[in-house]
């Protein structure tokens, strides 16, 4: 089970159309990131993630799809694609790709012959309504910029669904000719050699949506049948699903190991943020009491930023004012009522204690760390820009010309580069921090190199410990080839905590990674200390050849 790659994992998530522009046009492309494997093999990251690449009207940032067999023509073709697969494999990168296939976009040519049409071979591919539903305003995924979750459209005489913008059309996974689609899709992008997926909106995958019904009923083994049909084609590729879900559900989807391999860990990360803002370790040490049993060969994702709003839907309104209060506090840092739309460099006010404490302690956390491009040398937001672009903006390379993401004039880019201020890129990118060996972008290399030294993290079993002290969180992992123990400071004073030795012990504890050179621990793990947002990580235990 432990030999299974993503446990042991780093993903790194891209935009391609924000990286890097080869061509001058103002949108990054695939010969474009190509050119950048080697920083991102240097970083340490072992697995890109890329958000979607296909062909489309890009009003959801590319989560509205034309053409699920295709790349979008600014971002290159399906012979860069190949191209970057085999140039990554060189490098020891694999590849994933989002499956954006709970909706397409409304110029899909499914959607526009199944509008068309009622006789439509694509009629039956879409969720349609002849009468008004009575629950056409409920279920919004966008509140404030979404109105309504079932539309009229002039030309079908009739209702459809999507559970997203109207733009979006939910298929209709109900019938078995898009669930063989969708097996068809995955099966076309793993024969050009991507290692997997990340499943976009599991939770309404698997609805089984009815006009007038908001409670749908889940249909948890469609995910059993695309797994299937995954493992045959490849047996180790991965889903890394997006679901939001409640905890008693979220097992569900993991099944007994035979539905999805890997999940965002939606809730931890939330907890992490309370835990941040309020400088105490309870609510992750709850959140990982709480955590359910997954299966052995399941392995849960941990995040800190993604391409969309932190979302804390899952606090309480308690919980989420303090969270607001912390990192959010303007109106116009805020989305969706529910979440902020900042990069977390900015969240924490730019300190670098703060943001390294918050990766060690992310990484380090049970399951697969995800980042997200920029967050290596503490990118900023642009709050001019609508919604989630705030957090999309184009990669910093350097402090010259468009942040060196681009030659094209300023004007053509997709987005605009960040300028000025704490964040703008003459101030934070890739080409200073590279010459600066105490950089946020040094740091994060270290760390991850230290990380896949690490693999008990990855795949060990978790038990927070008590340190008596509040703001201080205490782990240790054991694995079969050792334990670990990590603490981490989320309060900005200076802590001394007695871990007690733990049942494990062999030798004395060895320090791997630390925010700074402290004195070695003692054997008994007493007065341990830690400076203001302090972390740790000890060795207490190596067994050789694991
Ligand atoms: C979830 C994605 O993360 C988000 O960016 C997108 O807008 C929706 N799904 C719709 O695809």
């Amino acid at each position: 089970m432990h030999e299974r790659w993503f446990k042991q994992a780093v993903i790194y998530c891209l935009d391609v159309e924000t990286f890097q522009d080869s061509n001058g046009d103002g949108v990054g492309d695939l010969p474009g990131l190509i050119s950048r494997l080697d920083y991102l093999a240097r970083l340490g990251v072992t697995c890109l993630w890329l958000n979607p690449i296909h062909p489309g009207p890009n009003r959801d940032d590319g989560y509205d799809v034309a053409d699920f067999y295709g790349v979008d023509p600014r971002l290159g073709t399906l012979g860069d694609f190949a191209e970057l697969v085999h140039q990554a494999g060189n490098r020891g990168l694999r590849v994933v790709i989002d499956l954006v296939v709970n909706h397409t976009s409304d110029e899909h040519p499914w959607f526009r012959s199944a509008r068309a049409d009622p006789a439509s071979p694509y009629r039956d591919w879409y969720v349609w309504s002849t009468d008004e539903p009575s629950d056409r305003r409920q279920g919004m995924v966008f509140p404030g910029f979404q109105k309504e979750t079932w539309t009229f459209n002039e030309e079908a005489g009739a209702w459809y669904y999507h559970r997203f913008y109207d733009f979006q059309p939910d298929l209709n996974m109900a019938n078995p000719q898009v669930r063989a689609e969708v097996r068809k899709i995955m099966g076309f992008w793993l024969q050009l050699g991507v290692s997997g997926f990340r499943m976009d909106a599991a939770p309404f995958i698997i609805e089984l949506t009815r006009p007038s019904e908001p409670e749908a009923r889940k249909e948890f083994d469609f995910l059993r049948e695309f797994r299937e049909h995954l493992s045959w084609r490849q047996g180790d590729a991965v889903i890394l699903a997006e679901a939001n879900a409640e905890r008693d559900e979220l097992v569900e989807y993991f099944g007994t190991g035979d539905r999805l391999p890997m999940l965002f860990n939606f809730l931890l990360n939330q907890r992490q943020l309370l835990a941040m803002a309020r400088g105490d370790a309870g609510p992750i040490v709850s959140a990982l009491e709480a955590a359910p049993t997954i299966p052995e060969s399941c392995q849960w994702a941990t995040f800190l930023r993604n391409h969309d709003e932190v979302d804390l839907g899952r606090l309480s309104e308690r919980e989420r004012a303090d969270c607001f209060a912390a990192f959010g506090p303007e109106p116009n840092m805020q989305l969706y009522g529910r979440g902020i739309r900042r990069r977390l460099a900015p969240m924490l006010g730019g300190d670098r204690r703060r943001i390294e404490m918050a990766y060690s302690l992310q990484c380090t956390l049970p399951g697969t760390p995800v980042l997200r491009y920029g967050e290596e040398i503490g990118m900023g937001d642009d709050l001019k820009l609508k919604e989630r672009d705030a957090i999309r903006t184009p990669m910093q390379w350097s402090g010259g010309a468009n942040a060196g993401f681009s030659t094209a004039p300023a004007k053509q880019l997709h987005r605009p580069v960040i300028s000025g201020g704490d964040f703008g890129h003459e101030t934070v990118n890739v080409e200073a921090q590279r010459r600066d060996p105490d950089s946020l972008l040094a740091w994060m290399e270290r760390m991850l190199h230290t990380l896949c030294e690490c693999p008990d993290f990855g795949i060990g079993t978790c038990t927070p410990l008590d340190t008596g002290d509040p703001a201080v969180l205490a782990l240790r992992y054991e694995a079969p080839g050792g334990t670990m123990l990590t603490l981490h400071n989320l309060s900005a004073k200076r802590r001394t905590v007695d871990v007690g030795p733990q049942p494990d012990q062999e030798g004395d504890p060895v320090e791997v990674f630390a925010d700074h050179r402290y004195d070695p621990p003692t054997p008994d793990l007493a007065g341990v200390d830690l400076a203001g947002y302090g972390y740790r990580w000890l060795r207490l235990r190596e067994t050789p050849g694991r």
